[in-house]
């Protein structure tokens, strides 16, 4: 094991920002030149065979003055009702009932944020149209803040096997200053209540590098994991977006040094460790005792757009405003301002035509992220492996391939 020394030097000359390499290549290098005709196509060859489902629900009841993802606050049933109506267009274009679905990935925003009614009748939409594969997997996203219990019963009732919401951070003066206010009391008696659901996974999102973070209540995230609900955890750097500056002032004003924000980092992992969790790839960690770590073992897990999943399938159609898809042959995205989503016949507003050396280092990068690593040349890293990942697959890839 590292000691704090010896990872803080690691962390000051290996500083980051790390690609996250979830699908490759990156967006930044995509090319363009792939149609929607291409994307039919990459579908066509998929017909028949085992894909993911990726579904976007942009709704949030408030904003958190750090969120980079894709949403839209406080809106009213109608326009809900429109975005609904263009995902029921959507996937029915793509003639999802074609394949057998292995992953479905409710992500957001705050799919809970979305009108009950509304989503019944989507899900009654969606579950007429699939076909589960026999390992069926359906995760949701979800924000513990707001009303959560007719949501998980309804998304039982089609098979929910697992949540993930962000928790941040659990000192109030942090969650104030990032406009995230959380009743913790109340938090800790829902995720004790969790267990009433029998998930087979309940994964959380933690930040580091905010303003004002400080190690003091880690002691609290500490009492949180003791209570063996939460058995994945995604650690994030805070990655800031420039606009956040001219509305949040105090995003400048208290922003931690690279040494504060690591040090804090390499604290919260120390608690993560003493809990029984380990990381699997740069910030991302299972519980020990949980199925995942046993599949992550046995080289089963995959890196994905939805994070690390069970025998993640080759193609991955993305429905929703600025949604991802994945095929052998096409990457696209589509479009991400709302207004340009619902009315765009064609949702695609950004693609990339996959060439045979890019499908070679996707494939390795996914074998290299699916079992435990043991590529390190260097000594040094052998002990620090897993918390470079990113930067060995990029060293990696470069002595292999030597152009990336
Ligand atoms: C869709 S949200 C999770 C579900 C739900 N909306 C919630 O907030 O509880 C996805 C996660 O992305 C992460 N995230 C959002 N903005 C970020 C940023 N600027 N930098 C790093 N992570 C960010 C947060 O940890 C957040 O929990
Ligand atoms: S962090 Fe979650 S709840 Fe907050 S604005 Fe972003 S998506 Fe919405």
């Amino acid at each position: 094991m590292a000691t704090r020394e010896e990872f803080l030097h690691l962390a000051k000359t290996h500083p980051g920002p790390y690609p996250r390499f979830n699908y490759y290549p990156r967006i930044s290098d995509w090319k363009g030149g792939a149609t929607n005709e291409d994307w039919s196509l990459a579908l066509k060859d998929a017909r028949g065979q085992e894909v993911d489902l990726y579904i976007h629900f942009p709704f949030c009841k408030n904003f958190c003055h750090f969120c980079g993802c894709n949403i839209k606050i406080q809106s009213s049933l109608d326009s809900q009702r429109d975005y609904i109506d263009a995902l029921k267009e959507e996937i029915k274009s793509y003639e999802v009932e074609n394949f057998k679905i292995r992953n479905l990935f409710f992500g957001g925003g705050t799919p809970n944020a979305t009108n009950i009614d509304l989503l019944k009748e989507f899900l009654d939409f969606l579950f007429k149209r699939i076909n589960k594969s026999d390992d069926f997997n359906f995760i949701s996203e979800m924000d513990l803040r707001i009303d959560e219990k007719d949501f998980l019963e309804v998304l039982k009732d089609h098979s929910l096997s697992g949540i993930s919401f962000g928790i941040q951070d659990l000192n109030p003066v942090v969650l104030n200053l990032i406009g995230r206010k959380t009743n913790i009391d109340q938090l800790f008696e829902k995720i004790e209540g969790l267990k009433d659901y029998g998930f087979k996974e309940v994964g959380i999102d933690l930040l580091y590098g905010l303003p004002k973070q400080n190690t003091k209540h880690l002691e609290k995230l500490d009492e949180l994991l003791k209570k063996s609900v939460i058995n994945k955890i995604s650690l994030y750097p805070f990655a800031h977006v420039p606009w956040f500056s001219d509305y949040y002032p105090e995003w400048d004003k208290y922003r931690p040094s690279v040494e504060k924000k690591m040090e804090y980092y390499y604290e919260v992992d120390q608690v993560l460790l003493k809990n029984d969790f380990f990381q699997i790839g740069y910030g991302h960690y299972f519980k020990k005792s949980s199925e995942h770590y046993q599949d992550f073992q046995d080289g089963k897990i995959n890196r994905t757009v939805m994070g690390y999943f069970k025998g993640a399938s080759k193609t991955l159609i993305g429905c929703g405003v600025s949604a991802i898809s994945i095929s052998p042959t096409v990457l696209k995205k589509n479009h991400k301002i709302i207004g340009q989503y619902l009315g765009a016949q064609n949702k695609l507003s950004k693609s990339h035509r996959m060439t045979s050396l890019d499908l070679k280092q996707w494939n390795k990068l996914q074998e290299i992220s699916s079992k435990p690593l043991s590529i390190a040349e260097n000594k040094d890293f052998i002990d620090l492996q897993r918390y470079f990942l990113p930067h060995l697959c990029q060293k990696y890839l470069t002595n292999t391939h030597g152009d990336i």
